[in-house]
């Protein structure tokens, strides 16, 4: 009796599975009918390709996975004060500094939250370049102060030049910011800028009584370099006035752990006044717990950004042979931009969501306004295969 209604149940969740990919595979045979995309735009309403948000494909470390069955009832029942102390270890050690220069967030976007609450007064603004991450200036807009805008320049592929760094030194030395953002390697571009132009905003920023924030949340994709540089490197050198943002959520793989952290200046250090604004906790025990495996594991983490680099090219060949697209050169990450060449008149988002592809519009944000900008995520061999083959004939 028991078999027989388990031998039911396995029915209906076959029905079930070969209804999903029967619908999957229907959708995506008509995705690939770029041709006719106008005749199929509104019979779409699911998206059956995901390549907006910005998790590694690929995952965590296996032995990240290993550890979550060795988990204990302690791991739960108790407040995370070990734990926390053990994240901050491995991470110190990682990088070969203070354990007190590391403050924890539930995910790097809790920081980001706190930053403008803790630096910045109504009336005082901040500055950043656009484009950049969307959430700096929401933190800012719900702390109540305002974040403004260096435009970097499309005609230059928003590559961080001197002259963007001239003009953004010119900027700091007027308004005198309070925080000072740039996310490298950058969302949406997934470019960076050189250590040697966070290095000299930096001393523009300190000479203005400021702070400098470096989100460096797609940090561990940067395969630009043999040895990825970081900003960390400067708070090591006793800079001040600087805090470096990273995370656990993308090339390491674990978004829905939550773990995030900033690598302060001693000058903010001990937690600072972080300490004044933070939760009693500020991490899980299962985040932090598992966290510092990714940061031991970096053979794993050389192969995802070996095959991210592999797939990445493949989109670019892939825009490259389309004569009716572009994309922003330089990105060192998961995250490519692209559009439609002006004069084609049309929105990539627009084709790409009416084949039931999901990828994140840059429409509504600072320098990329309205410009039909699509961010897509580099995802698996199959979602590339599939993707390669959507931007190789849009029109
Ligand atoms: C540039 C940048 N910084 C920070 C974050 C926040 O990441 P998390 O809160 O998962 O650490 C993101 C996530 O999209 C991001 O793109």
């Amino acid at each position: 009796m028991k078999n027989n209604t388990h031998e039911g149940d396995r029915h209906i969740v076959d029905d079930v599975l070969s209804n999903i990919a029967n619908n999957y595979l229907q959708t995506k045979a008509k995705s690939y009918a770029i041709a006719s995309q106008e005749e199929i735009s509104d019979s779409v309403n699911e998206f059956w390709l995901h390549l907006n948000l910005g998790e590694s494909i690929i995952g965590p470390t296996p032995t990240a996975l290993d550890k979550t069955r060795e988990l204990s009832l302690i791991d739960i029942l108790n407040y995370p004060e070990e734990q926390l102390d053990g994240l901050k270890e491995a991470i110190s050690e990682f990088y070969n500094i203070s354990k007190d220069n590391i403050v924890l967030g539930t995910g790097s976007d809790c920081l980001i939250e706190t930053i403008p609450r803790v630096f910045v007064n109504p009336g005082e603004i901040s500055l950043a370049t656009a484009p950049e991450f969307f959430r700096f200036k929401d933190a800012h807009q719900r702390a109540g102060t305002e974040l403004l805008f260096v435009d970097r320049d499309e005609k230059d592929n928003y590559t961080f030049t001197t002259k963007v760094e001239t003009r953004l030194i010119d900027k700091i030395n007027k308004l005198k910011p309070k925080v000072t953002w740039i996310s490298t390697p950058n969302n949406p571009s997934g470019q960076i800028a050189s250590l040697e132009f966070i290095a000299n905003v930096h001393e523009h920023v300190v000479k203005n009584g400021g702070i400098l924030v470096v989100d460096e949340a797609y940090g561990e994709f940067n395969d630009s370099l043999n040895e990825p540089y970081t900003a960390i490197d400067l708070v090591k050198d006793k800079a001040n006035q600087l805090i470096v943002l990273r995370t656990f959520s993308k090339g390491y793989g674990m978004a829905g752990l939550r773990v995030g952290y900033g690598v302060v200046s001693d000058d903010i250090k001990d937690g600072g006044v972080f300490k004044e604004w933070a939760l009693p906790y500020d991490m899980n025990n299962v985040g932090a717990a598992i966290a510092p495996l990714a940061l031991e594991d970096q053979s794993h983490m050389q192969m995802v950004r070996d095959q991210t680099a592999v797939r990445r090219k493949l989109m670019e060949d892939a825009i490259e042979e389309n004569p009716h697209l572009n994309y922003v050169r330089g990105s060192v990450t998961n995250i490519l931009l692209a559009k439609y060449n002006d004069g084609v008149g049309k929105d990539l988002n627009d084709t790409l969501t009416s084949l039931g592809v999901k990828v994140s519009n840059q429409n509504p944000y600072e320098g990329t306004k309205d410009r039909g900008y699509a961010r897509i995520t580099v995802g698996n061999d199959e979602q590339v295969k599939d993707i390669c083959n959507i931007l190789r004939r849009c029109k």
